[in-house]
């Protein structure tokens, strides 16, 4: 438990360097342990999350060092993983969980997989019922959850899978198995997800073809294994934007974000809200990157719809605080996804932010946000709750440099899963 601590009048100052991203950190340690030779990984993500995608590796017999944000695989290739002495333990992390049954569903060995109490409530289905058209034998609980097996000496088959749902780890794990698949595999995107997977795939060698919303591949020869420089995590970034904006007297720029087109979803609605955000491009060969720098500024409500929402998914809570500040209503649809995202995400941002005066309604969909709502703790000291979410976690801890009244959070210790030193890098801009 924490006490948190609001801006001062000064507001909030200078450069932040967010940690690497998340999803890509995770793609490389995937692609690293099965190309053939060394994968070096730089900027990489040590947070809870992707440690556990290292750890599943390392259970699978892969070698791999680790000094802070520099990683060093030895790829042994798709064949040159061995059985694990234990269960593969995913902890909070969908992705792992999700990209992995794809990727590991044609080795010639059983696996188990277990994660914690929130991952073992989430949907695993989605996954499932693709990977076993195309022939992956994978046993869930009845309800479709963790813990599961990934059975051995699957025969893979490519499949035309239309997406119900724009999920990008959905997305990932069809691709992630239709490497190693006979025939072709296509998956079809009504709106684009992340394609982190598509693009690491082609500079680990590999080839696909990706237009008008539809991705082809067929079984690959082998990988190589590459650099990958992991790009700071845009999604981390978006605390510090969103901070920036309704913090009064604020500067801040936040250094070589990743600004994917698939992931910039928060530019493009903090933009239709009345932000002027300076992107300063930065020259690079992989995913594109920019220094961002904002300023203190009036937001108005918008509506943001189901279109917006694949680009911005992990972003909406911090979007929802920013809201309550703005002039007007914003009204979030689209957004049944945030359901089933590390808590249901429309529930836990109501729940906490309602506590500090945020006037929001919720629909089965999303939420309406009435802005112009200073936030308060008038009485006795607030307890806010992370939910065991590291982006709750987060956006509580934003909410509270503009709360007027003694803010405390319990359950902060969630923040390690996708930024650890989250608020000593807040602290610092503090000063
Ligand atoms: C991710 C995809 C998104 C996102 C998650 C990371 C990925 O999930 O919410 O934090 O790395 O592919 P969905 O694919 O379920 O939308």
């Amino acid at each position: 438990m924490i006490r948190l601590t609001p801006a001062s009048a000064h507001g909030l100052h200078g450069h932040v360097t967010v940690p690497g991203d998340k999803s890509i950190s995770h793609r490389a340690l995937m692609f690293g342990a099965i190309a053939k030779g060394q994968t070096v990984i730089t900027n990489f993500l040590a947070s809870d999350d992707v440690l556990h995608t290292m750890t599943v590796f390392r259970n699978l017999g892969v070698a791999i060092q680790q000094n802070e944000n520099s990683v060093r695989i030895q790829g042994q290739g798709f064949d040159g993983l061995t059985p694990p002495k234990k269960p593969l333990d995913m902890g909070n992390s969908g992705t792992s969980t999700r990209l992995l049954m794809g990727l590991l569903s044609k080795q010639n060995f059983d696996m188990s997989i277990i994660g914690d109490e929130s991952l073992s409530q989430r949907p695993m289905t989605r996954v499932m019922k693709p990977l076993t058209e195309m022939g992956a034998k994978i046993d869930l609980t009845a309800n479709g959850t963790l813990p599961g097996v990934i059975q051995a000496n699957a025969t893979l088959r490519g499949i035309t899978y239309d997406m119900p749902v724009a999920s990008a780890q959905v997305k990932s794990a069809i691709l992630l198995a239709g490497i190693q698949a006979e025939g072709e595999t296509r998956v079809i995107e009504k709106i684009a997800s992340r394609d982190h997977t598509e693009r690491m795939l082609r500079q680990f060698g590999g080839q696909l073809e990706s237009k008008n919303g539809v991705i082809t591949l067929k079984k690959q020869q082998q990988l190589q294994g590459q650099h990958v420089d992991v790009p700071a995590d845009i999604s981390s970034a978006a605390f510090f934007l969103v901070a920036a904006l309704i913090t009064p007297n604020s500067e801040l720029t936040i250094n070589r974000v990743g600004i994917n087109p698939t992931r910039d979803g928060i530019l493009k609605i903090l933009t239709r809200m009345g932000a002027s955000i300076e992107v300063t491009p930065i020259d690079t060969q992989g995913e594109p990157l920019a220094d961002l720098t904002v300023r203190t500024q009036t937001l108005h409500g918008i509506d943001i719809t189901a279109a917006d929402i694949p680009s911005a998914v992990d972003e909406l809570p911090i979007i929802a605080l920013a809201a309550t500040q703005a002039d007007g209503d914003t009204i979030i649809s689209g957004a049944e996804e945030l359901r089933v995202k590390e808590t249901d995400r429309i529930a836990t941002v109501i729940s906490e932010l309602s506590k500090l005066g945020a006037n929001i309604e919720e629909k089965p969909d999303g939420m309406i946000i009435h802005g112009g709502q200073s936030l308060t703790a008038d009485n006795d000291a607030v307890l806010l709750d992370s939910c065991g979410d590291h982006r709750i976690a987060m956006m509580n801890a934003i909410a509270a440099l503009i709360t007027t009244g003694d803010v405390i959070l319990t359950g902060e210790d969630a923040m390690s899963v996708s930024y650890p030193g989250f608020l000593e890098d807040l602290s610092e801009v503090m000063l």
